[in-house]
């Protein structure tokens, strides 16, 4: 039997000109590039250049993104089928950003599907994407992750902790049936979720369990309050992470008969350096097998794989046939594994 095999055809990214070093933010809060740097890994990310510029929005970075992983496909917006668009930052609180795709790119009335999976929206996304091309529905889909998370940061001392790690950025993938000379495919995917820990990693407004008492998505106490802002209980998130990144590799590999020695790249959510490095080493990986960014651009969450990906496609990291393991974790929490033949 002739089976449908799915295959990334073209890769994206997109991420804002402005730069803000561990420095420049030393300027506006108490913190120092050392402090960022050893916890982190973080020299530097990328924040659109004014905080609430209407032009470069979330899904302006991911239309840029989508624009060169087309181009980089050979492909058009004509083409697509499908679009799905994981972020946790999006345009407007409804409707979601692949939608705005749609339109910007000018595709046909396609179906355009969110994804709220914040981290692991990229891993979730790419796995709905090799279903609907698996069973025969689509032909060619485009999987975009984009954040804009500097317009949602708490820039005090008081947010320090959370606003010094997140970046602005863009990455997007096609995922498309492939042809009989085309080789590659989607070997393995795994998605997991544990909600009692949603809290451990949030931001509550606005939000319908919140903000009852004057029926407002937004009430000014919560602005007062900061809890309009991401909230991170940084050590719990790290002890996690380090357990489910491996476990969720592990099942990817096994249920494709591969072996963590068949590996020729890893490329993790890019969540915090020492992350990686802790994941890297207790998994024995060499330094070849891994590829890192977060040094220039922060956690750009849903964004940051897709990024990564393409970056490592462009600098010749990534190539065609490579066994690649995308894998990441986070808020929900939530995690998941893509195993690919690129
Ligand atoms: N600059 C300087 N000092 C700071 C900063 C800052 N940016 N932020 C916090 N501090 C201070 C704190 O106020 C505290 O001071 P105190 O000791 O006087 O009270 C001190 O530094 C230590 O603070 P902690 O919060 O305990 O810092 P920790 O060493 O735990 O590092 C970090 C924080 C980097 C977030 C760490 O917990 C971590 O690596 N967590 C993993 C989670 C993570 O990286 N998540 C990324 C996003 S989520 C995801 O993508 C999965």
């Amino acid at each position: 039997m002739n089976m449908i095999r799915s295959i990334i055809k073209g890769t994206g990214h997109y991420v804002p000109e402005n730069v803000v070093t561990n420095e420049d933010l030393s300027k506006i809060m108490t913190t120092s590039d050392e402090w960022i740097t050893e916890r982190t890994g973080i020299k530097e990310r990328r924040h659109r250049k004014e905080r609430n510029d209407a032009q470069e929005t979330t899904s302006y970075l991911g239309l840029k993104a989508s624009e060169m992983a087309l181009e980089n496909a050979g492909l058009t917006a004509k083409d697509l089928d499908f679009i799905i668009f994981a972020t946790l930052s999006p345009d407007y609180f409804f409707p979601g950003c692949g939608v705005q795709i749609q339109e910007a790119l000018g595709c046909d009335t396609i179906g355009a599907l969110d994804v709220r999976n914040q981290c692991s929206g990229f891993i979730y996304a790419l796995s709905v994407a090799n279903a609907f091309i698996k069973s025969g529905t689509y032909k060619n889909i485009l999987v975009v992750g984009a954040e804009v998370h500097s317009f949602g940061l708490d820039f005090s001392d008081e947010g320090r902790g959370v606003s010094v790690i997140f970046g602005d950025g863009a990455g997007a993938v096609i995922l498309s049936k492939a042809s009989d000379h085309e080789k590659g495919d989607v070997l393995a995917f795994n998605m997991h979720s544990e909600g009692k820990h949603a809290e451990e990693l949030s931001t509550k407004f606005p939000g319908s369990k919140f903000g009852w008492s004057d029926r407002m998505r937004l009430e000014p106490e919560a602005v007062t309050n900061a809890e309009i802002y991401p909230n991170m209980n940084g050590n719990f998130v790290f002890k996690h992470a380090v357990t489910r990144f491996p476990e969720s590799m592990l099942e990817a590999l096994e249920s494709a008969g591969k072996t963590l020695e068949d590996l020729d790249l890893f490329i993790p959510h890019q969540a915090n350096l020492r992350i990686a490095q802790f994941v890297q080493k207790k998994l024995g990986l060499k330094d070849d097998q891994v590829f890192n960014n977060i040094q220039k651009y922060g956690n750009t969450t849903a964004a940051s794989i897709p990024l990564a990906f393409s970056e490592a496609v462009s600098e010749g990291k990534a190539k065609r046939g490579d066994l690649v393991l995308l894998t990441a974790f986070g808020s929900g929490f939530t995690w998941g594994s893509v195993l690919l033949v690129y």
